[in-house]
């Protein structure tokens, strides 16, 4: 992840121009220009075909939410094998295919996924949603009334990985190597960072997942490691390269997502004091603020497939072998199927997002994401009283992840 203070760019007006493998399409300085984009893309051209950028393959870009729904269904069309973020589709592929879920189809996506799925069912994660609240709730109690902090440093930061090494349940004595390895691995694409470093970070958080699985295996617990590392296929345990891929997915998967729609719930208070005051009345539930909060923060942007045959989606043919994106970020302002979409209405529904994706690969943490918001919303409306802006909130440099890398904010206490 890189972080930018860059000036604003300026959107082409040509859709053909608009470079949406570059992360200064999303940097602009007014949000309403990107949705005015998204908004021309749907009604003038919803199957864009993308030219090619930078010595790499063009791609297709689907923009309305029916066509977007309609692809995230349909695994045996379109496969995520090949990659399924524009980063690793445009180079071909991605190292961890057909072992890790995310880039994994058919028969053994399934049943590696049902494995999983036991460790993440609402049950099994009693105890961790009890930890991400009362981690909240520290953490919280800790900045309230200071004059100023980070709120991407002090709070958000420390949620999304202390939540995925509770499901491992990653002994406390490691958890500070596990969190150093990890900043070390996203600093790579920042000023602060250089790619060695994070190939040997990244390598690190892989061996300890192996040795971790190994212990695991002689002495089971009802984490998700030791359901991977105890758990068959057809009679035959999973491979090692299966194992410590999937442990890591949970750390790509749920760590700055996450991340990106906590600072964005609090930006969203910020912006608009009107649903900060009605969700403080008890006015809007936790429950319908944590959706609206996904809708618009859409951290992942996009996802994307290969299109295994031919297709027609409205009226234009994909052909079997190219690169195919939704753009879930557009999808969730479809005001065909959201009224009023640019109105952030904390009290909205229905909210059929597609923040966490749908079909096959929907996503596996979508109950502990949603967890992690709803505790911290829930302790905002008990202790936060007023929210003071300290200065500029700092947008996250990417062509995937939608977001603020810092919000410098006052807590008062209620
Ligand atoms: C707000 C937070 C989150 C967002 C926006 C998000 C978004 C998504 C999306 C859109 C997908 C579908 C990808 C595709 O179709 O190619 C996905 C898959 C996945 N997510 Fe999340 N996610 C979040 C939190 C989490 C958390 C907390 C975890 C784990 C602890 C997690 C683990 C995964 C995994 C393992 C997959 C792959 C599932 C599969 O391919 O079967 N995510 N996520």
């Amino acid at each position: 992840m890189t972080t930018t203070t860059e000036t604003a760019h300026a959107l082409p007006t040509d859709l053909d121009a608009v470079d949406l493998t570059d992360p200064r399409t999303f940097v602009t300085g007014d949000p309403a220009e990107l949705h005015d984009l998204w908004q021309r893309f749907r009604t003038e051209r919803p199957v864009h075909h993308h030219r090619a950028t930078g010595g790499l393959p063009g791609f297709w870009a689907l923009t309305r939410y029916e066509d977007v729904m309609a692809v995230y269904k349909d695994s045996s069309r379109f496969t995520s094998e090949r990659g399924n973020v524009l980063s690793t589709l445009l180079q071909g592929g991605d190292s961890a295919a057909g072992k890790m879920l995310a880039v994994s189809d058919g028969a053994r996506h399934r049943a590696i996924r049902n494995l999983m799925l036991k460790s993440f069912s609402p049950r099994a994660l009693g105890h961790v949603v009890e930890q991400v609240r009362g981690r909240t709730r520290d953490l919280l109690s800790q900045v309230l009334d200071r004059d100023g902090f980070d709120y991407a440093e002090a709070m958000a930061e420390h949620i999304p990985m202390g939540t995925i090494c509770d499901l491992m349940a990653v002994p406390p004595q490691d958890r500070q190597a596990l969190l150093d390895w990890n900043k070390q691995v996203l600093s790579a694409d920042s000023s602060e960072g250089t790619a060695d470093e994070a190939w040997l970070a990244r390598n690190e958080i892989l061996l300890y997942f192996s040795d971790l699985a190994r212990s695991r295996r002689k002495n089971p617990g009802d984490d998700v490691i030791s359901a991977l590392a105890t758990g068959e296929i057809e009679g035959r345990p999973l491979t090692e390269e299966e194992i410590i891929f999937n442990c890591y997915s949970l750390i790509i998967g749920g760590d700055e997502s996450s991340r990106m729609a906590s600072i964005g719930a609090v930006l969203g208070f910020i912006e608009h004091p009107e649903q900060w005051r009605a969700f403080k009345a008890g006015e809007v539930t936790v429950d319908s603020a944590t959706e609206e909060v996904l809708r618009w923060t859409t951290p992942a942007m996009h996802f994307g497939r290969r299109a295994l045959v031919d297709v027609e989606i409205a009226g234009r043919t994909i052909p079997a072998g190219d690169i195919v994106t939704l753009w879930n970020t557009s999808a969730n302002f479809d005001g065909d199927v959201f009224a009023d979409p640019r109105s952030y209405d904390l009290a909205r529904t229905p909210n059929k997002h597609v923040t966490f994706g749908f079909g096959p690969h929907f996503c596996l943490g979508a109950f502990l994401g949603r967890e992690e918001l709803k505790a911290l919303l829930a302790a905002m409306r008990d202790m936060v009283g007023a929210i003071e802006p300290k200065g500029e909130a700092r947008r996250v440099y990417s062509n995937f992840l939608y977001g603020y890398s810092s919000l410098p904010v006052a807590f008062r206490g209620a």
